[in-house]
């Protein structure tokens, strides 16, 4: 007599123990396998008296589906619950967390602020937030002068009608007059910082950009020592393969002042304004300019980023482009 009844009991509650994949699989091959225990019931059918074989064979036949459903739900019913624990592998290695990387012009101030370093020069910063005196009036650019025309400057609302007018700083040449107020020669600084112009942006051009500003004053300094110091310069920063040229240009606070372009993709690429400090700036400081004479330059920061990167598009540098960003990451 073959007990299908109990066959069956012993199955179901072997397969309610199974508590893993593996042991499923155990369970499958000793019960449904091929030869497992109910697979050699059905093969011993053949060998049952005639009148016992459709009853067996039948009976076995439906026990072996709704076992595999069986086994199937069971399967089903772990990987749920596994999926809700949230089982921790501490075996695995930790996940570093993204640690970002300097901004493109963070390193190109950096860099520049370590050669000026190492040719001698000290590092100061000034306020964003500048008088009108120091940003105009003490650089000789009077109210209604026309050369304030070269700033579109945005200014900062005052309360009421007292007090000094405040700007955002269009330039870093206001700090030449603060850091003379304060030191005395010989003078050879740089002031790094953020300038702030209200125009139309382009290419080569935004509304926000980086200055390092420089000032070295000293007894018997003359156009050749600007030349020379800002050609090295510039060598030490592209090679000493760059093509430079010097041309006319106007700032109110040098006489006589120049522009310094580098060659680049076949392009003259204006990098920075310099001249000889103004003799009244240099009055207005207490200091006589018949002994003491200097020069001063203004770089911006972005023109020398896409020199070194070669990017072409100075606005990529504030539309916080994660791609575009990400090309720097690991650089110092
Ligand atoms: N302040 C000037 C500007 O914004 C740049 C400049 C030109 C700075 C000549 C200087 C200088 O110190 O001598 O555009």
């Amino acid at each position: 007599m073959v007990d299908l009844e109990a066959l069956e009991a012993e199955a179901r509650a072997s397969l309610a123990e199974a508590g893993d994949e593996a042991s499923l699989d155990a369970w499958r091959v000793v019960w449904l396998g091929r030869r497992g225990r109910l697979t050699s019931v059905l093969r011993g059918v053949r060998d049952l008296p005639v009148e016992e074989r459709p009853r067996v064979g039948a009976g076995a036949n439906r026990l072996k589906v709704s076992l595999e459903e069986a086994v199937a739900a069971h399967r089903s019913q772990l990987l749920a619950s596994a999926a809700d624990t949230d089982a921790i592998d501490v075996t695995l290695p930790g996940r570093a967390p993204p640690l970002g990387s300097l901004h493109p012009i963070t390193l190109t101030r950096r860099m520049l602020e370590r050669t000026f370093r190492d040719m001698g020069f000290d590092v100061v910063e000034g306020p964003d937030v500048e008088l009108e005196e120091y940003n105009f009036d003490r650089l000789r650019i009077p109210a209604g002068h026309p050369a304030r025309d070269m700033w579109d400057t945005i200014w900062v609302a005052d309360d009421g009608d007292s007090g000094p007018r405040q700007l955002l700083r269009t330039h870093t040449s206001p700090m030449q007059i603060r850091y003379l107020e304060r030191r005395s020669p010989p003078i050879r600084v740089i002031v790094p910082g953020t300038c702030y112009r209200y125009e139309a942006t382009d290419a080569t051009h935004e509304w926000m950009l980086t200055q390092i500003e420089g000032l070295v004053i000293d007894r018997n300094l003359s156009m050749a020592h600007l030349k020379g110091t800002l050609e090295a310069f510039v060598r030490r920063m592209f090679g000493a393969d760059i093509e430079t040229r010097f041309r006319c240009d106007y700032f109110p606070f040098v006489e006589p002042g120049a522009e310094l372009g580098v060659r680049w993709q076949g392009d003259w690429l204006e990098i920075l304004g310099c001249g000889m400090v103004h003799p009244e700036i240099i009055e207005d400081a207490g200091l006589d300019p018949e002994l003491y004479t200097g020069f001063a330059f203004g770089m911006g920061v972005e023109r020398v980023a896409m020199l070194r990167y070669g990017v072409r598009d100075i606005r990529h540098f504030y539309r916080n482009d994660v791609r575009f960003l990400r090309q720097f990451e690991g650089r110092r």
